[in-house]
């Protein structure tokens, strides 16, 4: 699906957001600067965090209180550590959990996921969103959306 503008991606993790429920895991891929934090920033809109959402390459996770809790986790900086820094605490936490650069710990990955892979399109603004569902939740998940 084709994304034109930053506010189409923005509206589109807002509408997913309302069709969550606790413990989903979510991943996000895709080049650096191709909207990640942006997505997550919708989402978090959706979830009703009233914080402003910012990009936590410094800290691998940040916590938001919404309708659910939200926690964003860029794990970039993981890549090739292999280290396990307690992942399962936030996916089973009764919460939201969205992974920037998520395939860096591919191992540490919850079977049930929805995985989101965003492209950069032709125009400068557009994005190609890409949705694959692991496990019956997240198909639902996807049908819900298109
Ligand atoms: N259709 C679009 N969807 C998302 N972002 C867009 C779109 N068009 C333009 N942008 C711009 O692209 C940039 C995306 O930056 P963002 O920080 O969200 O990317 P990222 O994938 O999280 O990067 P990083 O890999 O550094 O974490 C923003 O400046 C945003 O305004
Ligand atoms: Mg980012």
């Amino acid at each position: 699906m084709l994304l034109r503008t930053e506010k189409d991606t923005q509206d589109f993790a807002y509408r997913l957001a309302k069709e969550l429920q606790p413990n989903d895991v979510l991943t996000l891929e895709g080049q650096l600067g191709v909207g990640k934090t942006t997505f997550t920033k919708g989402l978090a809109k959706g979830l009703g965090v009233k914080r402003n959402i910012s990009s936590p390459t410094f800290t691998i996770v940040k916590e938001y209180r919404g309708r659910l809790p939200l926690y964003h986790m860029d794990v970039y900086r993981l890549e090739n550590s292999m280290e396990d820094i307690g992942f399962d605490d936030y996916f089973f936490a009764d919460g939201i959990t969205v992974i920037e650069w998520a395939s860096f710990i591919e191992d540490f990955l919850p079977k049930e996921r929805l995985d989101i892979t965003l492209r950069y399109a032709d125009n400068d603004n557009q994005r190609e969103i890409t949705l694959t569902p692991f496990g019956e939740h997240f198909e639902q998940v996807v049908k819900a959306l298109s």
